[in-house]
């Protein structure tokens, strides 16, 4: 994992969007969009505002153990929390431009929170890195289903990040399970695509509202977020420095123009 790179890209990424003109109340949807987009994105805001205390606990714990190996990791992931907090903010704009409420608490984030603390730094990241794939997909769908350009321009940013996040713990994962004995690696990705699966159902289920004013079912949702697992997957064996769009960014124009340090 070449953490000073990515180091280098948080850095740099930290200035490089120009947010759009979101005044509240004001996008031009339709109630029947504009509303169930609205209450999908507090419950998205509001995950992406946890401080990353626990996270970076672990991260500090680990480093004692292996200085070496991880050298930097902790700024990178510090950096990481402060890219989630921007995009927490600039969905907190969204949602009131959309005319919906914030939320101060919701079932699902409360799970999410409870669920990264059980066991360790790896499962902590493991679980970051299901929701990272969840709003692959979540993203790039509102990209391409609405036609408000503001809402667009603010996913697409949320989703290039996003896609930047998940070749983050790719990387991380790839050190990581090197170290690990082949029935174990074999173990740990049955666990993942297990805690994938259920995890995305969950999200389709309480989110159907949106999905269905965007025509799309719920299986269809959970097949596209199966679908981003499965290339995490790949890409965690093909040890390639390559970054491969994803699907549902390749109706992004500046999809071509991603590139991931690793
Ligand atoms: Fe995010
Ligand atoms: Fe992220």
């Amino acid at each position: 994992m070449n953490i000073p790179s990515w180091i280098q890209y948080f850095e740099r990424n930290r200035s490089n969007f120009d947010e759009p003109p979101l005044a509240p109340d004001a996008s031009p949807l339709p109630d029947g969009l504009r509303l169930p987009l609205a209450a999908s994105l507090a419950v998205f805001q509001l995950g992406e505002t946890g401080g990353g205390t626990r996270l970076m606990r672990y991260v500090r714990r680990t480093l004692r153990h292996q200085p070496e190996a991880l050298e930097g990791y902790d700024l990178a992931v510090r950096l990481f929390i402060a890219e989630e907090h921007r995009h927490a903010q600039l969905l907190e704009k969204l949602v009131t431009y959309l005319g919906g409420t914030l939320l101060q608490r919701h079932w699902s984030n409360t799970i999410f929170r409870r669920l990264r603390t059980l066991f360790g730094m790896e499962f902590n990241i493991q679980i970051l890195l299901t929701a990272e794939l969840i709003a692959e997909a979540y993203y790039g769908l509102i990209y391409r289903k609405t036609t408000d350009e503001e809402v667009r321009s603010c996913c697409h940013k949320i989703l290039q990040d996003e896609m930047r996040h998940i070749a983050f713990h790719t990387s991380f994962f790839q050190q990581r399970l090197t170290s690990m004995p082949r029935p174990l690696r074999k173990m740990w990705r049955v666990g993942f695509r297990a805690c994938h699966a259920i995890t995305a159902t969950i999200v389709a289920w309480d989110h159907r509202r949106l999905l269905k004013s965007l025509g799309i079912g719920q299986g269809e949702f959970v097949r596209l977020t199966l679908k981003a697992g499965q290339r995490f997957l790949r890409r965690l064996d093909s040890r390639s420095s390559s970054w491969q769009p994803d699907i549902s960014l390749r109706s992004c124009q500046k999809a071509s123009q991603l590139a991931t340090p690793r």
